[in-house]
């Protein structure tokens, strides 16, 4: 080796070890995660956005005749749940504060907007007997005024506040739930569908079923894992499918939009490079596959497996009924292709290995799947106890769903960092850098992804967490009158990319 070539790769050494802490690309990651050797630029159609959901931002819990969702009785009965014992009753006051919002796209540049619809804020009692005219006026202000802008709006349907209306009766786990989601959709494509053009049907459906039906973890609170969670999912897809073919009958011939459904999925690692890869595919079943694969998969029904295991458990347990009724050919007919495009909502990934014995009571999703994940420990950790950052599980999923679901249409709806708020977040910027660049690599690689959307526009309230973890590339001045949003400088860094459409280094905004 010439003395040039020792240069070469002494100065490598010293660069690493000086972003080590910076970056969130560590070396599990850096040795997988390549910049783009062809296109270094994001296609021209390719659209950059942010995106929040009504309750995490809105506030005005009961102004205007909005009814209360589940989340809104939830934390008001048990403020002990949530971390710093808040709620979402004012949250960013987004509500009344909807100019501040759109000042800060303005500045991002974006091109699209995602942000959610309260279902019980148009449609108080949940059915269409009463539709709230301020809640349209609003919703009509905002889809008006973002278009204006030349930015595209882009609406979640549902993301996770039930109506309490609904709850009344069961919520997700009384099928009656698939009519009244279909004429909600319904009322929201006459009302907006002249100007929307992109909507998701329901944010995330295992992180609502299982927390919220499962192991009570969520609103409602029922505990009843394996059947309840279960059911929920089931209503969930059915209902999805439902809002899909009456869009495509009643309204796409004049309005000519695209509908999809957001899943949240991480990728899945085995330990060793040498363990057998089908506990990867079986983890992916078990999370994406689990609703995706119905309506992107070849079959038209459940992942194959994950029907297997739960018919062959229930009938261990002593049942005459599967705890997961498979799709009969009605519903299969209804449910296969109906998704214009899948929306992915991708944060981490994880380590997996059968679990052997199974872990997790019995019934229930952790005893069904029967798997057991880790982490690496050289991942590096955000505020959120669950949130590691691995971008190659971004790229790795890409190119499963590229070979799984027929390339079909992604759009990558929410991904992020949580921290403490601090306006040099450059944890965040690192994340974003590396995602981006992961997101690239996909595309460079025949993925059929067109749209990114980072998790989230704001600081707001995260859930359980209360207002503990912020994901904003804007902070929000919860104690000031005004409720300031503030650019964080991963604001500034998102906007340089959206501009130049390239993943620049970073450096000029740490
Ligand atoms: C996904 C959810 O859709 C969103 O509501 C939540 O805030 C983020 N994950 C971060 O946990």
């Amino acid at each position: 080796m010439g003395n040039h070539h020792l240069v070469f790769i002494l100065c490598l050494i010293l660069t690493c070890i000086s972003f080590a802490d910076v970056e969130c690309v560590n070396e599990w990651i850096r040795n997988q995660i390549q910049p783009s050797t062809s296109n270094k630029q994001f296609p021209k159609n390719f659209s950059f956005g942010v995106a929040t959901a009504a309750y995490q931002i809105e506030g005005a819990w009961n102004e205007d005749s909005k009814a209360p969702s589940i989340w809104d009785i939830y934390t008001h009965t048990h403020p002990e749940r949530i971390a710093d014992h808040s709620n979402g009753d004012n949250a960013a006051e987004s509500y009344h504060r909807f100019e501040q919002d759109l000042v800060a796209l303005k500045e991002l540049k974006v091109n699209f907007y995602r942000f959610s619809i309260s279902w019980c804020r148009v449609l108080p009692y949940a059915d269409t007997s009463v539709k709230n005219q301020k809640a349209i006026d609003y919703y009509n202000m905002v889809i008006d005024k973002l278009l204006e802008n030349h930015i595209e709006p882009m609406v979640t349907m549902f993301h996770y506040d039930t109506p309490e209306e609904l709850s009344k009766f069961g919520g997700f786990t009384n099928d009656i739930v698939i009519k009244y989601f279909r004429s909600y959709a319904d009322f929201l494509f006459e009302t907006f569908g002249d100007r929307v053009k992109k909507w998701i049907t329901f944010n995330e459906p295992f992180d609502y079923c299982v927390p919220g039906y499962g192991n009570a973890n969520y609103p409602p609170m029922i505990h009843a894992p394996g059947v309840a969670d279960y059911l929920c999912m089931d209503n969930t897809l059915r209902a999805h499918a439902s809002a899909y073919r009456l869009y495509r009958a009643k309204y796409f011939h004049s309005q000519r939009g695209k509908v999809g459904i957001t899943i949240s999925s991480r990728f899945y690692y085995t330990p060793k490079a040498n363990e057998p890869n089908d506990v990867v595919d079986r983890a992916i079943q078990y999370s994406l596959g689990w609703l995706a694969h119905p309506i992107f998969g070849k079959s038209g029904n459940y992942p194959y497996t994950v029907i297997e295991d739960i018919t062959s458990n229930s009938m261990k347990e002593g049942l005459a009924w599967s705890r997961l009724r498979p799709l009969n050919l009605y519903w299969s007919k209804i449910i296969k292709g109906s998704g214009d495009f899948l929306g992915l909502n991708y944060y981490t990934s994880r380590y997996v290995q059968m679990s052997d014995p199974p872990a997790g009571a019995t019934p229930s999703w952790e005893h069904d799947s029967r798997l057991k994940y880790s982490v690496d420990e050289s991942w590096k950790r955000a505020k959120s106890d669950w949130l590691y950052c691995v971008p190659q599980g971004l790229e790795d999923i890409l190119k499963w769903i590229r070979d799984n679901y027929d390339n079909v249409e992604v759009y990558i709806t929410e991904n992020g960092w949580s921290d403490e708020g601090e306006l040099m977040d450059t944890g965040r910027i690192d994340y974003l850098k590396t995602h981006l660049r992961a997101v690239l690599n996909a595309i460079n690689d025949g993925c059929n992804v067109t749209h990114y959307s980072h998790w989230s526009l704001i600081d707001n309230f995260e859930w359980n967490k209360g207002f503990t973890e912020k994901f904003g590339l804007y902070y929000l001045n919860m104690t000031s009158e005004n409720k300031e949003r503030v650019a964080k400088n991963s604001a500034h860094y998102y906007r340089s990319v959206i501009e130049s459409r390239e993943i620049s280094s970073g450096d000029n905004y740490v």
